[in-house]
């Protein structure tokens, strides 16, 4: 899986080397293939979106071969999600029967042949590196994919490789616990993509460097752990760069307990995908680079766990962020916003002209939203308009949520500047962003609430699990920004 090849095929489908080959069934539509219109007739191959049919047929070169009919549902809906949800289902069924080599038949639409490959890829993906049982030599799965048709793209089949191998990337990094996935972990998988690319440089502050930096809303949180922290700072500066300067900026709290202000215990060990936003915005720069994009970028993750501990910050205590503004810490779980204030301060001091914050920043978003949207907060309509759409391509949705003087003012503190919780537990997730707004200089910004997508999404080709959440988007954006 790990080295699944990708390629892009013009001619005709059928005449593919694979041992499996897909082709698309639409609702209402007769397929001109008799084998393939007996199966229709036989009521076998349903034209369903998630059906799949399998018959088999001589292979060109002698032998048999499998087909898989798979649905596509009513051609006037179908659109590149509907590919991936599609891709998905045949993928599945495919590494069910055994197949080690696949061809889809890619079917008419636009952005339909990279969404076929995006779907298989995500959904092959697995975390199996901690099972003693794992697959022999020889029964890894489906080694290879192809997609043929008479005007498939190459450049936009090797571009969905590339965002679908990034978003896996940065579901690994989620599925690991945080006794392997600390923040020196994430510094160093940073440090590992930097190195192998010449537009990408690295820069990693370690305690002492944050605090000397002033960050003293970071420092709040990672006082109570044991695990040094690091602020991972990724630049892309490529030749021929072209439009603004876009600022990714992700919360990485590889594990959060809540601090002082502890979790239950029930559902705690979720609380590793904590980092789930600086993993995105990692694996999506590292994509970037790799693909060539004319985009320049300042990327920004605070990573740090956060525990309780004899060092640890307490209710109450107030600390003062890299800006200077005074915050009191109410609530030692609300560490997210504490770290971002700094990390969205850094990058402003980097001169970034647009900004995007990836965050599962609060419980109330997955009350509100589910695992379906992710929550978008934002100054400025433009912007968002733009990350929005960006993350629509990639089936990444978000639904707009209100900023609001109201909220702005329940963020201020009794004893200080702020506060990072309100006494009243009322619109957590938009007090949480009027919090983060404070820090971005009137910048056109867009902080995107991943609480909920991050894991547990509903689509069938992300399963339950980490989903990469946002790392599609970003690539997708920067590709939009620099175009
Ligand atoms: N990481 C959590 C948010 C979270 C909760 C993500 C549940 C996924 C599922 C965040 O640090 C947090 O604890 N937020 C608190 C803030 C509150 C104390 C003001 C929350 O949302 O309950
Ligand atoms: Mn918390
Ligand atoms: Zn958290």
């Amino acid at each position: 899986m790990a080295n699944l090849t990708v390629t892009a095929r013009r001619g005709a489908p059928e005449e593919t080397a694979a041992d499996t080959r897909v082709v698309g069934l639409f609702e209402g539509e007769t397929p001109a293939d008799p084998l393939l219109r007996r199966l229709v007739d036989l009521g076998e191959a349903k034209p369903g979106l998630k059906k799949v049919a399998l018959a088999h047929e001589n292979a060109p070169g002698g032998g048999e071969r499998r087909v898989l009919v798979a649905g596509l549902g009513k051609r006037e809906q179908f659109d590149a999600e509907r590919a991936r949800v599609a891709a998905a289902a045949a993928a599945a069924r495919a590494k069910d029967l055994g197949a080690v080599s696949l061809s889809w038949a890619v079917p008419a639409g636009d952005g339909v042949a990279g969404a076929l490959v995006e779907g298989t890829l995500l959904r092959l993906y697995r975390f199996d590196r901690f099972k003693s049982e794992r697959p022999e030599e020889g029964e890894e799965g489906i080694e290879s994919l192809e997609v043929a048709g008479d005007d498939v793209d190459a450049d936009e089949v090797e571009y969905a490789r590339v965002l679908a191998a990034a978003a896996n990337a940065a579901r690994e990094l989620q599925n690991l616990p945080s006794n392997v996935a600390t923040p020196t972990f994430l510094a160093e998988r940073a440090a590992e993509i930097a190195e192998q690319h010449e537009s990408l440089e690295v820069e990693l502050l370690d305690r002492d460097a944050i605090a000397a930096r002033g960050m003293g809303a970071f420092i709040a949180v990672a006082r109570g752990t044991d695990a040094d922290p690091r602020l991972i700072v990724l630049r892309h500066r490529p030749a021929g760069a072209r439009g603004p300067h876009l600022g990714f900026v992700g919360k990485a709290v590889t594990f959060d307990t809540g601090g002082i202000s502890i979790k239950p215990s029930a559902k705690m060990h979720e609380m590793k995908f904590d980092m789930s936003g600086g993993a995105a915005v990692i694996e999506a720069v590292g994509a970037v680079a790799e693909l060539g994009l004319p985009a320049t970028i300042t990327a920004v993750v605070p990573a740090t766990e956060n525990m309780p501990s004899g060092r640890a910050t307490k209710p109450g205590d107030i600390v003062t962020a890299m800006n200077r503004k005074t915050i009191e810490v109410n609530n030692t779980d609300a560490e997210g916003r504490l770290i971002l204030a700094d990390a969205l301060c850094y990058a402003i001091e980097q001169g970034v002209e647009r900004i995007v914050d990836l965050a599962t920043l609060t419980g109330a978003i997955v009350v509100a939203l589910g695992h379906t949207y992710a929550g978008v907060f934002s100054n400025d309509d433009e912007w968002c308009t733009q990350v929005e759409s960006a993350g629509a391509a990639t089936g990444e949705i978000g639904w707009r949520m209100p900023l609001h003087p109201e909220f702005l003012e329940l963020t201020k503190g009794e004893y200080a500047d702020l506060t990072n919780a309100a006494e009243q537990r009322v619109a957590s997730s938009s007090y949480a962003a009027e919090f983060l707004r404070q820090f971005v200089d009137d910048r056109p910004w867009v902080h995107m609430d991943i609480a909920g997508t991050a894991w547990g999404l509903a689509r069938n080709y992300t399963g339950k699990g980490a989903s990469g959440f946002g790392t599609r988007t970003l690539i997708e954006l920067a590709r939009r920004a620099s175009a």
